[in-house]
């Protein structure tokens, strides 16, 4: 009886830890899935600021291809499960600064047009390269 009581206890304990895993999958996989995300600079003011569609570019890379940490030999070290909603260090602009060597702006131009320029350029279905098609003004 008290073996059988403990193996319930077991499974309880089982059960609701698998819930509550599950659980926190779906909060880490829906809030790392944002569909959108407005990209903005601190200083950003000459230009509107950028919607990028976030979930439409995890369908076809790797999260590793954009998030990086470079060691001292230019190895992308990042951990994947550092990519969580609300994590300052992944941001952009947490080493992207006014100081380094590729501050904010280039960052992400670097990033964003580097790419769709190369799709550009194997005549493949790409994004946006021109100004105003990423800096889009809001209709009032
Ligand atoms: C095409 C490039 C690209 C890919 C691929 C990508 N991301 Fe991102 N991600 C970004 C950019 C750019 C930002 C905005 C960073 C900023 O605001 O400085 C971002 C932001 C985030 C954020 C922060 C959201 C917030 O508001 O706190 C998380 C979490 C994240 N990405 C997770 C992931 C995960 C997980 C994957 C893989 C499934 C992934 N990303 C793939 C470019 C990408
Ligand atoms: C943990 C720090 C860190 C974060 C976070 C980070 N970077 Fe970088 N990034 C670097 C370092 C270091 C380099 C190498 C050049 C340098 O020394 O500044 C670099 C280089 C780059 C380059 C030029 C070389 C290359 O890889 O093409 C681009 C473009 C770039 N980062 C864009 C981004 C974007 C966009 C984000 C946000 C999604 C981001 N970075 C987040 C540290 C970081
Ligand atoms: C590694 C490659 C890559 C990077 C990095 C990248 N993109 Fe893209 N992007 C694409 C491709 C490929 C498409 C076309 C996808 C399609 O039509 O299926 C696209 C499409 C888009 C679109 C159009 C979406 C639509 O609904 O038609 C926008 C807007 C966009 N990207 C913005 C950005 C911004 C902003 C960044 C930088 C923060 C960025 N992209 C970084 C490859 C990339
Ligand atoms: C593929 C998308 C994309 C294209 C194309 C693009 N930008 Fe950007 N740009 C960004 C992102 C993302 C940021 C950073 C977030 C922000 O400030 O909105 C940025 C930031 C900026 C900033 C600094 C912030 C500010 O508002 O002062 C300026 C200036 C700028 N871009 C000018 C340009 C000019 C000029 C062009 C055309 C030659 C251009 N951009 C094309 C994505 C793009």
């Amino acid at each position: 009886m008290l073996k059988l009581l403990y193996h319930k206890r077991i499974l309880t304990f089982l059960c609701g830890g698998t819930v509550f895993l599950a659980l926190l999958f779906t909060a880490a996989y829906s809030s790392a899935q944002d569909e959108e995300i407005v990209l903005t600079i601190p200083e950003s003011t000459s230009r509107p600021a950028v919607v990028f569609p976030h979930e439409l570019h995890t369908e076809s890379y790797d999260c590793l291809e954009c998030h990086h940490n470079y060691d001292e030999t230019g190895e992308n070290v990042l951990d994947e499960s550092d990519l969580e909603d609300g994590n300052p260090d992944i941001l952009c602009g947490a080493c992207h600064t006014p100081k380094s060597k590729v501050h904010q702006r280039e960052a992400f131009h670097r990033q964003c047009m580097g790419c769709h320029e190369k799709f550009i350029f194997n005549k493949r279905p790409t994004g946006p390269v021109l100004c105003g098609e990423c800096h889009v003004k809001k209709e009032d």
